[in-house]
């Protein structure tokens, strides 16, 4: 056992159905008087800002409204996102939608706050004190950044991808409110809740793993694996809608303590170079790399096979993981996610420059299992 770990969640999370309705109260508690909402089009397009308005309406007028955040946000959308929301005077930011909005506004926090241009602020611990204060509203139920002290944003100048890390990037509140979770797409239920298992799988193996965040992240684990097909299948069933928000967040948490591994270093260098969704690269890069990783780590390996329901009876531990990962792998594909980088554009001879810099991403640092450039090489080749 670890002889020293941190622990901590700092991000107030409320829960029930319909609870967008009633954010008035929760902005009352923040002391706030001009909110600003950053989403993007497509949760406008699916009417998911309505019911926040009306919340927001019952204590305070809107300052602003600012719905131009692209799928993979950027550096120039923060500062231009950071602009609007400091020309309306905001003294609360108020995210709703995916990864995207929700990193783009925790971005924006630190310009309004601080000023200055983002890329002075990449990194870890650089931010210098408390921002402006944030309410995050996931819309699906994936990167749990409502919870977590993270913002993955793009260079365009680069190709790349920036990650932000500090504890002040932490959203003040969460509002988990299934019914906004409903009208998700089935291709975008499944990408982003395979994206919320490997936050579950990779925090539990990782170098940084502790029993609360192992707690958390077997029962994602467990909840994912139980109901993200009906989810995907049946997006009406609430059930499974409000089971998959609560496992993404619950993941989520784990991993703002935990961190990432060689998985989403993959997914990061394929989402920078060739702007595919996060959830599907993580969905075709996550078998390899656990692969990979249950050879160092096999008893954490049988923990999450048998997560995932896989039962021991009659079979070997080398048995028991190799039918763990196979079962992720069925999980994406009867959830109709691509298994192959090549499925989504990525041409074989760019693999080398994806492993070069997966190889220097900084969610490969908590990796369970020291990874070479050669090694990702290989994983990104078998993914091909
Ligand atoms: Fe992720």
């Amino acid at each position: 056992m670890q002889e020293f770990f941190e622990f901590g969640i700092g991000t107030r999370v409320l829960y029930k159905h319909g609870l967008a309705h009633e954010l008035g109260s929760v902005i009352e508690e923040l002391g706030a008087q001009r909110p600003f909402i950053i989403a993007d089009k497509g949760v406008v397009g699916a009417g998911l800002i309505e019911p926040i308005l009306t919340g927001i309406n019952a204590h305070s007028e809107v300052a602003g409204i600012f719905d131009a955040v692209p799928a993979n946000s950027s550096v120039s959308v923060v500062m231009e996102c950071a602009a609007a929301a400091s020309a309306a005077a905001a003294d609360l930011i108020i995210a709703i939608g995916g990864g995207s909005p929700l990193d783009t506004a925790k971005a924006v926090r630190i310009i309004l706050t601080f000023g200055g241009h983002l890329l002075d602020y990449q990194g870890y611990n650089v931010i210098p004190d408390r921002l402006i204060p944030m309410i995050a509203i996931p819309t699906t139920s994936g990167t749990g950044s409502e919870v977590t002290p993270y913002a993955v944003i793009r260079d365009e100048e680069q190709d790349l991808k920036l990650s932000f890390a500090s504890r002040y990037l932490l959203p003040d509140v969460a509002i988990l409110d299934p019914l906004l979770t409903r009208t998700l797409p089935p291709m975008l239920t499944a990408a982003t809740g395979i994206d919320a298992l490997s936050h579950a799988i990779e925090t539990f193996v990782s170098t940084e793993n502790s029993p609360f965040s192992d707690g958390l992240a077997l029962t994602a684990i467990n909840l994912i694996g139980t109901h993200l097909r009906t989810a995907v299948q049946q997006g009406e069933n609430m059930e499974a809608r409000s089971q998959m928000l609560i496992a993404a967040c619950m993941a989520g948490m784990a991993c703002a303590n935990s961190y990432f591994g060689v998985i989403h270093a993959m997914a990061h260098a394929v989402g920078g170079k060739f702007h595919a969704h996060h959830g599907t690269a993580i969905s075709i890069c996550m078998p390899h790399g656990m692969r990979f990783n249950s050879e160092v780590e096999p008893e954490r390996y049988l923990r999450i096979a048998q997560a995932l329901g896989v039962s021991r009876e009659g079979r070997s531990d080398a048995e028991v993981i190799a039918a763990g990962i196979a079962a992720v792998a069925a999980l994406a594909h009867d959830c109709g996610l691509p298994s192959r980088l090549r499925d989504i554009g990525v041409p074989e001879d760019a693999l080398p420059d994806l492993a070069a810099t997966a190889a220097i991403d900084g969610a490969i640092f908590h990796n369970p299992r020291e990874a070479s450039e050669d090694e990702v090489l290989a994983l990104l080749q078998a993914a091909w």
